[in-house]
């Protein structure tokens, strides 16, 4: 299957150097082996390419690999050129392809590849061996990927992948040989994906991983210290996976599997196709943070299957994700549970809309313009949040019924293409709208596609969400006693709710009181000790100093990561001496994506 690359403006993906029209990449075959001393991956890739009639040349993106030499499939050198590097885009690598229709690169990754992390055993769960993941997205598997990098271009691929004994490689595609074969070097593990996927999203782990069945076609690898929490952490997924197809259509990639990834991984999740890859934070023993599994699978459809196009369409992805996401945990932990998630996002959107600049910023739009930007640092909370309370507004405008039996076409329709803010819209009027102009005027598409802030026509948050919790922190805020918060009975969205509504502004005797009461510099759930050590920071409470330091040396999510140095920063003379000297220590855990964000922090004055 060779899935169609769109021609239009709105498609043109200017974070890469392809330029598809002329020819693309319909197929990469990997051949490589990890050196775990040399911090190297490398070996070949093999690429098929469909060109335009005349076409003389395919362009690829390359960001630091060493390219050894190109050549067809008879072994005949092809003439290539690597262009100017962009800091941020890396630089074209321009092939002559001389009649071949599949080219073979050999080449290496650099130690420095940003969408690789290369863990020495002190860094991982069992200390024991090495480990090796990558990261993909935005724009970093060219990397340690020599092809199209672009959303738009989708590619399917296969992989023989050689790692020392007595590691196991995983890959985001169908594992053909889950025990290995003998290889040179090594154990060779190879991997096929048939179905076209944006490049962002091939990615491989390598380390002592231990398998768990969840259910019929589910299951979770992680370390072997790890993987006993995460099969009980991640005990609802076959069910999710049922609530998902009964919404929206079947799940199409076959088995949905995870893996516990060690605790630098710098995302909550990350939903590389049948193998969503997932931070460790997540383990708090509640199942309390399964939301974001249900998320990463919710991208089975919206993001692996419907993919945005290019960058400044990311909310396509994540906007009807988190949408996605809430109606699954709807359907397995209620209507209750779920109000108090969405009108957490609620609260996130409107903190993002201050952040990015408030209603009248353009880095509130949900269609973004990215020139110049790096991906990384463009894409924000608008895309989830904003995005989220579109579909809202839409499922309310038409009511559910006919909201869901829309969507369900709209990812049948469009299923493994890709998708811009522009196409979406016009998917909408065609099939859902279908001319009722006064449902098309209540519904101000345009302004909350293109336009900054938040439309008035939003569908409002679940109002009593957190009734009894604002009730609690209100009197507490006003000098009450802390045995009178419920804080044991709560659920986790409560405990973040109440910690976020408190003055932020307390004197250092309430902030004891409430970590002695409630536990909270000890709390073993990521979120609230996050939410109480930024509320901490910003009140230059030293005692939480130490669980700070603590927490900033066990993981590297850049979401944790990244805000509590920002916080340390903003402290001034009391912060900033932390923050460097934390940071000292614990820069060399983390993975580029978080490096590369508190590195700027720490930059500003
Ligand atoms: N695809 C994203 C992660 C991502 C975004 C990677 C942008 C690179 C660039 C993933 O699905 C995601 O959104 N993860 C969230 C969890 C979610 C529950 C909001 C995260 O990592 O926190
Ligand atoms: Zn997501």
């Amino acid at each position: 299957m060779i899935a169609p690359v769109l021609g239009t403006p709105d498609a043109k993906d200017i974070h890469s150097f392809a330029q598809p029209q002329v020819a693309r990449v319909t197929h990469v075959a990997l051949d490589l082996a990890a050196d775990f001393k040399a911090k190297r991956i490398g070996g070949t890739a093999t690429l098929d390419i469909q060109a335009a009639p005349g076409a003389r040349e395919v362009v690829l993106d390359n960001k630091g690999l060493a390219i050894a030499r190109v050549t067809d499939q008879q072994g005949q050198d092809l003439p290539y050129t690597e262009g100017d590097a962009d800091p941020v885009l890396g630089s074209p690598l321009t092939v002559s392809l001389n009649g071949a229709k599949r080219i073979v690169i050999t080449y290496q990754s650099a130690p420095e590849a940003a969408a690789l992390q290369w863990l020495s055993p002190e860094q991982t769960a069992g200390k024991k061996y090495p480990f090796l993941f990558s990261q993909g997205q935005a724009i970093l598997n060219r990397t340690w990927i020599p092809t199209q990098d672009s959303p738009g271009i989708r590619q399917t691929w296969e992989a023989r992948i050689v790692v020392p004994q007595p590691l196991r490689a995983v890959m985001s595609g169908e594992d053909l040989t889950p025990k290995g074969e003998e290889a040179k070097g090594g154990r060779a593990y190879r991997f096929r994906m048939n179905q076209p996927v944006a490049p962002y999203l091939i990615a491989i782990a390598v380390g002592d991983l231990a398998f768990r069945d969840l259910g019929p076609r589910s299951g979770v690898y992680a370390e072997p210290a790890t993987i006993d929490a995460a099969a009980r952490e991640f005990g609802d997924t076959e069910r999710m996976i049922t609530a998902a197809e009964e919404l929206y259509g079947p799940y199409r990639w076959g088995r949905y599997d995870m893996i516990v990834l060690p605790p630098s991984f710098p995302f909550g999740g990350m939903e590389n196709p049948r193998l969503t890859f997932l931070t460790p934070t997540l383990l708090a023993g509640d199942k309390s943070l399964v939301d974001t599994v249900a998320h990463e699978l919710a991208h089975s459809w919206s993001g692996n299957l419907v993919t945005n196009a290019t960058w400044s369409d990311f909310w396509l992805n994540e906007g009807f994700t988190t949408y996605f996401t809430s109606r699954i945990m709807e359907k397995l932990y209620g209507k209750e549970a779920t109000d108090r998630q969405i009108a957490l996002g609620w609260d996130d959107l409107q903190s993002t809309m201050k952040d990015e600049g408030g209603p009248a910023s353009p880095k509130t739009v949900l269609h973004i313009n990215l020139e110049g930007v790096d991906p990384d640092e463009g894409m924000t909370d608008i895309a989830y949040e904003k995005g989220a309370a579109l579909l809202r507004t839409l499922e309310q405008a038409v009511g559910r019924e006919r909201w869901d039996a829309y969507l369900r076409s709209y990812f049948d329709r469009h299923a493994f293409q890709p998708m811009t803010a522009q196409l979406f819209l016009a998917d909408l009027r065609k099939n859902l709208l279908k001319g009722d102009v006064a449902l098309e005027q209540k519904l101000r598409l345009d302004d909350w596609v293109y336009k900054p802030g938040i439309p008035a026509n939003v569908a409002p948050p679940p109002a009593q969400a957190f009734a009894a919790v604002d009730q609690a922190t209100k009197a507490y805020a006003a000098g009450g006693a802390v045995s009178a918060v419920p804080f044991a009975n709560w659920s986790t969205s409560e405990r973040l709710r109440f910690i976020n509504a408190l003055p932020r502004k307390l004197p250092a005797e309430r902030l004891a009181e409430l970590d002695r009461s409630f536990r909270l510099s000890a709390s073993t759930n990521s979120e609230v000790l996050f939410a109480w050590l930024k509320l901490a920071i910003e009140n230059r409470y030293d005692p939480a100093v130490p669980a700070l330091e603590r927490f900033l040396g066990s993981m590297g999510r850049r979401k944790f990561v990244a805000p509590l140095f920002d916080a340390l920063v903003a402290q001034g003379e009391w912060g900033r001496p932390i923050a460097t000297r934390i940071y000292g220590k614990t820069r060399p855990l983390y993975h580029s994506v978080t490096s590369g964000t508190v590195d700027k922090a720490l930059a500003k004055t």
